[in-house]
């Protein structure tokens, strides 16, 4: 079983008008299955309530099945016993750094979560030290957090993560509210953590530029999961994803337009040089 397995996963909320009174019901999350397997990059993209940001609250167990079983490192999230080693098995990052952010010193910031776990102390600085190093911030270790740049502080959130030694972490939007810089600092962070610590990561992300480093890109739409596949397998299907109301990395865009138009361009251009030496062979 993978690291994180969902089974027929059901979420729906209540609507309630002005007064509380419950006037409808969204499902947010329609018979969905899932299996994530330990180590992989995925990426989960989808439009506009869609159900993302759904699907990663359950991972973290801050929401509950309505029907159906998801399942983290093992543990089944409906299981009230379990429910510190799921949030320790899976860490969340979300858009704004600011809300995560809760020390005025980046080192007792990354500190505060395993202090929570009862890790003795000394063990805490260790993780601290390591987790600093592995997001490339050590040197900002006794700096005030509020000097720090968007990119940077997501940064330390993600080392405060890290600091708790989860096998997964799930970043709903981390990059939504940074400059170019700051996204490109955080999705290279995620990235290294994945490649040299095995650490498994769900990258949910509007910027389709974010998703070519996956191992797998997952589109949800209405609450299902409605494409999977490696990053070329999705963006090769351009129709489809328009379909769901979604676009396609620029130089992929392109190269399909050239295609579309006539040109023998292969399929599901990723990248700049990719389609530098498609025009060059032709
Ligand atoms: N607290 C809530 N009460 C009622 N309905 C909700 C609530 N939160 C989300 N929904 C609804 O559930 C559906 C899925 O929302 P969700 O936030 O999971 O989507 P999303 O894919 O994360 O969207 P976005 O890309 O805008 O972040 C939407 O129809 C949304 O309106
Ligand atoms: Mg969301």
């Amino acid at each position: 079983m993978g690291i994180i397995k969902a089974k027929k996963l059901v979420h729906e909320y209540i609507r309630r008008d002005e007064e509380g009174n419950a006037v409808g019901i969204n499902r947010a999350l329609d018979d969905l299955d899932l299996d994530i397997q330990k180590g992989d990059f995925v990426a989960i993209l989808g439009h506009n309530g869609s159900g993302k940001s759904t699907l990663a609250k359950h991972l973290n167990a801050i929401l509950m099945p309505t029907e159906g079983t998801l399942w983290v490192n093992g543990y089944d999230t409906k299981e009230e016993e379990h429910i510190w080693d799921i949030r320790q098995s899976a860490g969340m990052v979300f858009q704004n750094p600011d809300n995560q952010i809760i020390s005025t010193i980046v080192e007792e910031d990354v500190g505060f979560g395993p202090e929570n776990l009862g890790v003795p102390t000394e063990e805490i600085w260790r993780r601290v030290d390591e987790s600093l190093r592995a997001v490339g911030m050590l040197e900002y270790r006794s700096h005030s957090p509020n000097k720090l740049s968007g990119g940077q502080k997501q940064r330390v959130a993600i080392a405060g993560i890290m600091a708790m030694k989860p096998k997964c972490i799930v970043l709903d939007e981390p990059t939504a509210m940074l400059d170019p810089d700051g996204r490109k600092e955080v999705i290279r962070t995620i990235t290294e953590l994945n490649k040299q610590e095995n650490v498994t990561i769900l990258l949910i992300t509007h910027y389709m530029e974010e998703v070519i480093g996956a191992d797998k890109v997952i589109v949800m739409d209405q609450g299902k999961i409605v494409m999977q596949g490696t990053p070329r397998e999705i963006f090769t299907q351009v129709e489809e994803l328009k379909k769901y109301r979604l676009d396609v990395p620029q130089v992929t865009e392109l190269a399909y337009e050239l295609r579309k138009s006539g040109l023998a361009i292969a399929e599901g251009i990723l990248s700049v040089d990719e389609l530098v030496n498609e025009i060059t062979r032709l």
